[in-house]
């Protein structure tokens, strides 16, 4: 049985204030729910705020991007080692507000991936479609591309220690959402790719789903078999909705 997770990708939002608010609705979550496992991803700088506010409680911290390099002169960015000595378990790549803006290549994923391994931390490794792809009927070729090639450049095996997590690209930040049954379909090709290469992988990986999911859409995502927690925008900005989404897991 895979343990649900649900993550709150706060992206370049929060301070100070909403962090020890935010911590502490998330330590109470933990604590009713200790069979989900709960990570939050607050921009860098406050990371140690949330390590300190987190402290002996179960939920996981994890940064927003991390450099594909060990180290180096590359202004701006923050390498794996770094976070996990800020307190970080956890790391996403390749969120799609990263490819997107940021021009980050499958390759450039990949390398970020391996670099979060090395020192590690589990890369919750994002994938997802834009609008012109989806209408398109081109969703399955893209996110079966973005992630072979972290399984060319990393090997199977380095699956077993990462998270996935579909996100839609249409579906973030818009109110839309990809129908559960929409969803799954996706969970299972992203599954079956896996299985291809490594059968027991493809069963203990978890798959995350994300783009707009809210309290009252979560539970309907949940019951889907291939969906194993949520990667949560918007709403994990707001203490009770994170926890509502938390509370959503099927027990
Ligand atoms: P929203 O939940 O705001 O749509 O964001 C999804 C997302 O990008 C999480 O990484």
């Amino acid at each position: 049985m895979r343990k649900l997770m649900v993550a709150g990708n706060w992206k370049m939002h929060g301070d100070r204030a909403l962090a020890g608010e935010l911590a502490a609705a998330s330590r109470d979550a933990a604590t009713a729910r200790v069979d989900v496992e709960l990570v939050l991803a607050p921009p860098f700088t406050l990371l140690a705020t949330l390590a300190q506010a987190l402290a002996g409680s179960p939920v996981a911290l994890a940064g927003q991007d991390v450099s594909g390099h060990a180290q180096g002169a590359y202004t701006g960015e923050v390498s794996a080692a770094m976070l996990a000595e800020a307190g970080c378990s956890h790391v996403l790549v390749g969120h799609s507000e990263r490819r997107q803006y940021h021009g980050e290549t499958d390759e450039q994923v990949a390398a970020k991936f391996i670099a979060a391994q090395k020192a590690g931390l589990v890369p919750i490794l994002c994938l997802g479609e834009s609008r012109q792809e989806h209408e398109s009927g081109q969703t399955e070729a893209v996110v079966g591309r973005q992630l072979a090639t972290v399984i060319e450049a990393a090997g199977a095996a380095a699956m077993e220690h990462s998270v996935l997590a579909y996100e839609p690209v249409w579906a973030i930040g818009t109110g839309l959402t990809a129908s559960p049954e929409q969803a799954q379909a996706v969970h299972a090709f992203l599954r079956s790719q896996i299985a291809g290469r490594d059968v027991r992988i493809a069963g203990l990986i978890r798959i995350l789903y994300g783009g707009s999911v809210k309290p009252d859409n979560a539970a309907g995502l949940f019951a889907q078999a291939d969906i194993d927690g949520a990667l949560v925008g918007g709403a994990s900005l707001v203490a009770a909705d994170f926890a509502a989404i938390a509370a959503a897991a099927p027990n």
